[in-house]
């Protein structure tokens, strides 16, 4: 790591950097930083928690010193909390210059966003949607005289997920100038590299951290291979051993659903953890105001969707476990990323149930590591299992009797309308693509299974269920004859 002003950054700003406890670059600062202050687009992939935040914001704040104007520079970032967290660096880091930013993300009002756009902030960092909207709707800033566009999360923004930036991208590209420095970071970047190339036009200078993993090495990275009847009853046991074993800790569960993610924060609490959640159906007061009650360590445990997956940076968190395994390595990156940040030490554990062993050899695969076992007292699960499952089946009941699903329905149709879409069309040619959908899903779990039984057959890592009891391993007849209380279930 070399000294921050051997880089080319003014003393002011090295200083207030020294302030903030950061004194040596990190090698993604490193790197990237000589080629944005030489003026050079730049494309930057290192491993989560590796300061890519600094490596952006340091030679803007150093620019913009020399020549101050709004707006200067366009942060776009695909969450609003990650909004936040990068608007509160450049606001800390910016301070000796008197900064002045402006956060543009949705759920927030947008007449005091359009007022505060007016008024020319130096940086405006935003979620693509709401940004579109503005500059769809309002013709009171300009954009025209914009110097940095940065990407943060960049192929998360180019990449066609479950909420799709392409469009309002289009929108905002349109209004940017040609001439301007872009900038583009991710711990995966390679993925959508072609993608990327064609926003950083002009040879942008390209860094990827060197190293065969694509996780950190201060991370334990740990499975459970659990039936999916016996997960929540893993899950109140790893928190009840982390809070009998440790004084200071804070973990992040990640879980696949907004529904999921409610019912397990009710039944954590109902084993009194103090448990707090953080998903795209809540109201966005109500998520900052979580959020900022977990990082302040009100609340111990964070129950996520992958809204809180990528950029956050909360150094208390020690254990980030995977209620479901993730479908796609990279989601698992980022996820086990929120945790080890910064040459901190962490543990990731995720929960595996016998159908989502390929998605582990692809996690594998993906990030070149090997996940290990996770040790635990398989007695312990099972005195809990059946008071888990009661305490999981009543909040799902109370859930049900709060209209949760009717409310999710009615964001989705307001979703619809506001993007000039018919819900009832969409409706049907939603249920359309879920039949062909399901079928196709059906097809690949059979092939699936085909290729994991060539695999156990092959001596690799085996699924091998046996009973909770008499530890005897399942065959298909015991199975059959006398099964065990956790039901498990062979692959035929
Ligand atoms: N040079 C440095 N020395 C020490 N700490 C640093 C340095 N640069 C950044 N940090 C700290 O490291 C932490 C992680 O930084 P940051 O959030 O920028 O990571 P990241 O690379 O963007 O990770 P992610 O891929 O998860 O978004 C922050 O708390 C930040 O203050
Ligand atoms: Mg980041």
């Amino acid at each position: 790591m070399s000294e921050l002003s051997a880089l080319g950054l003014s003393d002011w700003l090295v200083k207030q950097c020294r302030q903030l406890g950061i004194s040596r670059a990190t090698p993604v600062q490193e790197n990237c930083m000589p080629a944005i202050l030489q003026g050079r687009d730049c494309m930057g992939c290192a491993k989560t928690g590796s300061g890519k935040t600094a490596a952006f914001v340091l030679p803007v704040l150093q620019k913009l010193s020399e020549d101050p104007y709004g707006i200067f520079c366009l942060v776009l970032t695909p969450t609003r909390e990650l909004a936040y967290q990068i608007a509160e660096q450049f606001r800390v880091l910016g301070k000796p210059l008197g900064l002045r930013d402006c956060i543009i993300v949705g759920g927030m009002d947008m007449v005091t966003q359009a007022l505060e756009l007016s008024r020319k902030p130096h940086v405006v960092v935003a979620t693509p949607g709401r940004l579109a909207d503005h500059i769809r709707s309002s013709n009171t800033f300009s954009m025209k005289q914009i110097q940095f566009l940065i990407l943060d999360e960049a192929d998360r923004l180019l990449e066609q997920g479950c909420t799709d930036f392409t469009k309002d991208l289009e929108v905002i590209l349109q209004v940017l100038p040609a001439k301007r420095q872009t900038l583009l970071f991710s711990a995966t970047l390679t993925d959508t590299l072609q993608e990327l190339k064609s926003i950083a036009l002009n040879k942008p200078f390209f860094w990827e951290s060197k190293s065969e993993t694509r996780t950190v090495e201060e991370l334990d990275q740990r499975y459970i291979l659990t039936p999916e009847k016996v997960k929540d009853a893993y899950l109140v046991h790893l928190i009840q051993t982390f809070t009998d074993e440790h004084d200071d800790w804070s973990i992040i569960i990640f879980t696949n659903t907004c529904k999921n993610c409610q019912i397990l924060t009710m039944m954590l609490r109902a084993f009194n953890f103090p448990t707090i959640s953080l998903h795209s159906m809540m109201k966005q007061k109500q998520r900052f105001a979580n959020l900022a009650k977990f990082k302040s360590s009100v609340y111990k445990i964070l129950i996520a969707t992958d809204v809180a997956a990528r950029g956050l940076d909360i150094p208390t968190v020690q254990v980030v476990i995977n209620h479901n395994t993730p479908g796609l390595p990279k989601i698992y990156i980022h996820r086990v990323g929120r945790t080890a940040r910064a040459g901190r030490n962490g543990v990731s554990i995720t929960l595996v149930t016998q159908y989502d062993i390929h998605l582990v050899h692809s996690i594998e695969e993906h990030t070149q590591t090997k996940l290990k076992e996770y040790p635990v007292e398989e007695e312990e699960v099972l005195q809990i299992l059946t008071q888990v499952n009661v305490t999981r089946r009543e909040c799902e009941i109370k859930l049900e009797s709060t209209d949760f699903d009717e409310k999710k329905e009615i964001n989705k149709r307001k979703q619809l309308i506001l993007e000039g879409k018919d819900p009832d069309l969409e409706a049907k040619r939603k249920a359309e693509l879920e039949k062909i959908r399901s079928q196709k899903k059906k097809f690949k779990e059979k092939i699936q299974e085909n290729i994991q039984k060539q695999k156990n057959a092959h001596g690799e890592r085996k699924w091998i269920p046996h009973c909770f009891h008499c530890h005897q391993v399942a065959t298909k007849a015991n199975l059959l004859s006398k099964p065990t209380q956790l039901g498990f279930i062979i692959p035929t």
